[in-house]
């Protein structure tokens, strides 16, 4: 399936199955906001759940917090997102239609990209088991002259953003003659700057009403608690806090479903540390989180770390882990060495102290801090978009699984009697009841179970049991595990051991060390 299409696929399938709709859609819908529905915020919350469990529940030095959206509006002027948390925008003459100016740039360089994927696909045709991929993209002339222009394409936007010259970025943009995607006209206006917080009001009269903005980064709650958290939880440097909630960003170019939305939610973690030990930290934290995605079993191919050239100017070293998203390597997840920026800055702005007093070296000092953040929407997309395949069977039907990592999928079992008669409905109905204890289970008795067996392989649920007329003779049924659609005979008390052993986050997790 061409990408483009495989995205299509991915949108109308999370429709179709209950995962995400579109917000208001009665109305219209509005753009880049979006709901989860029965299914979709069931596996949201697992894949929260996942990193909760991974960074708070297995780090004894981790604890959690969940502070506020609103916070003090001079937060924000500390942090710098009044002054600098900006988009570069440029709108085309003729379509008036408005795009992100670096977003134009790097999807010329995505279309450069997917030439260099067209060169591995044929030179893997030709040399099949032979093929050594790395040689070949070491090597291949082609494929290097693609890389260098790529590289000097991105290098060159990167320098005139972080000087702000915009008129760089639009000569860039001309140089490279970029069409309007929509009109496919060259006619752009000049770059200017977008600040992409969303302001509101705090306060029942107009006249003292507080200008507030809604946070466009969970961080900064965790900076102003830092000392709160430290002093009452009596933690001890490296310590860390983590924390999930909503984001909000007036995102330009708000597109790629719930890739880019104006309100999302990220899980972050602020890991807070001695002044000079950051590069080691930094090195722990790419590991680290590497192996919490590669955990889930989605293919160490799909990721790959882009470290940044571009550092914005509080950090000494950041880095994204990409994820192959249907349109292409994405940013999925950030590690940021933070430095003492945000503290000091808070100091500086609240006029209180934020130093940590550090018994073993008798010194106070304001700590470092190495930060850990990803979009749980994009982890959703990452999941959800990886999970679902077509497949030929032999008899020359296809069938549609999504085939979620267990751990995350929103029903673990179905539960089908295979006739609506002679007292199955009722065992199968005992069956639910027992598991619902541990499991999110369903019950469903509804058409053939060949239709129901291909309606929970779309759904993503790793197990479908089937009571049967043995079933009345010796208690057994069958369990159809949805990945290989093998079927097996087992006790009906044995079924919650054999669901645990493959749901159970332990088992997932494990596979980190
Ligand atoms: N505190 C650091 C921070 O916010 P960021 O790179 O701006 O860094 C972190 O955002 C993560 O949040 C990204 O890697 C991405 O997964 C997610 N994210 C950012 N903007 C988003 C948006 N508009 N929609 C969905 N996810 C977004």
């Amino acid at each position: 399936m061409a990408n483009e299409d495989q995205f299509k696929k991915v949108i109308s399938h999370a429709k179709e199955y209950g995962y995400v709709f579109q917000s208001s859609e009665i109305y219209d819908g509005l753009s880049a906001v979006y709901d989860y529905a029965q299914n979709g915020a069931e596996l949201k919350k697992n894949i929260r759940d996942y990193w909760w469990k991974a960074m708070v529940q297995m780090h004894d030095n981790i604890v959690g917090i969940d502070a506020s959206i609103f916070m003090h509006p001079t937060t924000w002027k500390a942090s710098g997102h009044v002054d600098a948390f900006n988009d570069p925008l440029i709108d085309n003459k003729d379509s008036k239609k408005r795009y992100r100016a670096d977003v134009l740039v790097e999807d010329y360089c995505a279309k450069i990209e997917s030439k260099i994927e067209k060169e591995i696909k044929k030179a893997q045709k030709r040399f099949g088991d032979a093929f050594n991929k790395d040689e070949f993209v070491s090597t291949n002339p082609r494929v290097l002259g693609y890389q260098e222009q790529i590289n000097t394409i991105l290098k060159r936007l990167g320098q005139s953003l972080e000087k702000e010259d915009l008129a760089d970025v639009r000569a860039l943009i001309e140089g490279l003659e970029i069409a309007c995607p929509l009109s496919g006209s060259r006619e752009w206006t000049e770059v200017k700057q977008f600040n992409l917080m969303f302001g509101t009001k705090l306060g029942a009269s107009a006249e003292h009403a507080m200008d507030l903005y809604l946070r466009p980064e969970t961080a900064q709650g965790i900076f102003v608690n830092f000392l709160n958290v430290q002093k009452t939880g009596r933690m001890k440097i490296p310590f860390g806090i983590a924390q999930t909630g909503k984001a909000f960003r007036n995102e330009i170019v708000a597109r790629q479903f719930i890739f880019r939305m104006r309100e999302f939610e990220q899980m972050e973690m602020q890991f807070f540390i001695k002044p000079g030990t950051q590069m080691d930290w930094f090195k722990h934290w790419k590991e680290e989180r590497m192996k919490w995605h590669l955990s889930l079993g989605m293919g160490e191919d799909n990721y790959r770390f882009h470290d940044h050239e571009k550092l914005a100017h509080y950090a000494d070293a950041a880095t994204d882990i990409e994820f192959k998203f249907p349109f292409g390597f994405k940013e999925l997840e950030g590690i940021h060495s933070r430095t003492d920026f945000d503290l000091k800055q808070h100091e500086e702005f609240s006029g209180k102290k934020l130093q940590y007093f550090d018994h073993e070296d008798n010194a106070s000092y304001t700590p470092y801090v190495l930060e850990t953040s990803i979009g749980l929407d994009r982890m959703f997309l990452a999941v959800f978009a990886n999970s679902l395949v077509e497949e030929e069977l032999d008899n020359n039907t296809t069938r549609t699984v999504l085939k979620l990592p267990a751990v995350l999928a929103p029903t673990k079992a179905a539960i089908l009697p295979l006739v609506k008669k002679d007292g199955l409905p009722e065992i199968a109905q005992q069956i639910v009841d027992d598991l619902k204890w541990d499991f999110n289970v369903t019950y469903d008795e509804k058409d053939a179970v060949g239709r129901r067996y291909r309606r929970q392989d779309a759904n993503g649920t790793p197990f479908c049991i089937t009571v049967d007329h043995d079933t009345l003779e010796d208690n057994t049924v069958t369990i159809r595990h949805r990945d290989t659609m093998e079927q097996k005979r087992v006790k009906i008390e044995d079924l919650r051991d054999i669901i645990k052993a493959e749901v159970d986050v332990k088992h997932w997790l494990k596979k980190m060390q």
